[in-house]
């Protein structure tokens, strides 16, 4: 991996980091389940969307999401975690939206965010 890349890799893993405690809440917060949905209808959906919403395309996404699972010893039954972590974090920085309107955009249905 090259300097550069283990930069950004740094930074993606902190702010990962920052953000997952607002994604791993206590269960009855709505905002899980259609996070991972609209993650699940990006990862799902035309590849543009997912580079539109995400900044980059689902191969790399996929890759990053990956390599970050493996830095940091996350288990399989938190990657979908992980990956709305990841879709949140890349979100707000094509976006610039604040936290607090990401939190809206992760509680709301998927239909919803596309209309
Ligand atoms: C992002 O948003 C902040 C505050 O909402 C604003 O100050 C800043 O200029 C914005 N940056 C870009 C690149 O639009
Ligand atoms: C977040 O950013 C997108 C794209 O700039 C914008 O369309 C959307 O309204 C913003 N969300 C909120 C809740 O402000």
């Amino acid at each position: 991996m090259s300097e550069m890349a283990k930069v950004v890799l740094a930074a993606v893993l902190g702010a990962v980091e920052a953000v997952k405690p607002r994604l791993c809440p206590e269960p009855y917060h709505t905002s899980v389940r259609t996070g991972r949905m609209w993650m699940d209808e990006l990862l799902a959906g035309h590849r543009r969307r997912m580079r539109r919403n995400m900044g980059m395309h689902k191969p790399v996404f996929r890759k990053l999401v990956r390599t970050l699972r493996a830095k940091t010893g996350i288990g399989d039954s938190k990657h979908v975690g992980l990956t709305e972590a990841v879709g949140l974090f890349l979100h707000m920085i094509v976006t610039n939206n604040t936290t607090e309107e990401e939190d809206e955009i992760f509680q709301r249905s998927p239909d919803t965010v596309h209309r």
